[in-house]
């Protein structure tokens, strides 16, 4: 796997949204709602560097089904989720690729009575973008490459990378022989 972005690289650009999001939202309660499941570990981090009182909730969005390019259709789970009526929202997602998970987890939100709905990601695939909405808050902009770590999944591994690789030709084969193996009881 190639390295595009180290632990510290990412703890800059973390940091630094954090500071933009603090300083945007000062004086006011936030409600943040991180998309499960690639938000898990960008939440962990950004929530306790963002010094507000804030309000922690989750909402599922499962589209990618395993495939690295083509994409499967979205489905939007709200059960999970706190109640966001009158609240500021910060959605919190891994990455906006072609953006149609985000706007449409926006949709869903705004039905549920919001003041507002504001959205930060950790990476932006800028080349890849389909929709006309852009996040408020980026991290990193990154060219158009399958990536993995830091909660972004290929086939719901790798999540657990604490840097953000490419998956390359070669990863694939490895990967291919590692999913094969489950637990023997
Ligand atoms: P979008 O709806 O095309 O913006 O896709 C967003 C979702 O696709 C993200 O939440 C990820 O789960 C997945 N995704 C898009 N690009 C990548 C990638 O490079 N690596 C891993 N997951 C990705
Ligand atoms: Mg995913």
């Amino acid at each position: 796997m190639k390295t595009l972005l180290t632990e510290t690289d990412l703890k800059k650009g973390i940091s630094k949204m954090a500071a933009q999001i603090e300083e945007a939202y000062a004086g006011r309660q936030l409600t943040i709602v991180g998309i499960l499941t690639g938000s898990i570990v960008l939440m962990a981090d950004l929530i306790r560097l963002i010094e507000l009182p804030t309000r922690v909730g989750v909402i599922e969005a499962s589209s990618y089904r395993g495939a690295t390019t083509e994409r499967g259709e979205l489905t939007i789970n709200s059960e999970l989720l706190i109640d966001i009526e009158g609240r500021d929202v910060l959605l919190v997602d891994d990455i906006f690729d072609t953006g149609h998970t985000i706007t449409r987890v926006i949709q869903k939100l705004e039905e549920l009575g919001p003041t507002s709905v504001k959205s930060a990601v950790l990476l932006h695939k800028r080349e890849r973008q389909e929709v006309e909405y852009t996040p408020d808050y980026a991290a990193f902009h990154i060219p158009n490459e399958f990536v993995v770590g830091y909660g972004l999944d290929y086939e719901d591994m790798y999540r657990n990378l604490p840097f953000l690789a490419v998956l390359e030709d070669s990863d694939l084969k490895k990967h291919a022989d590692l999913v094969g193996q489950k637990s023997q009881a």
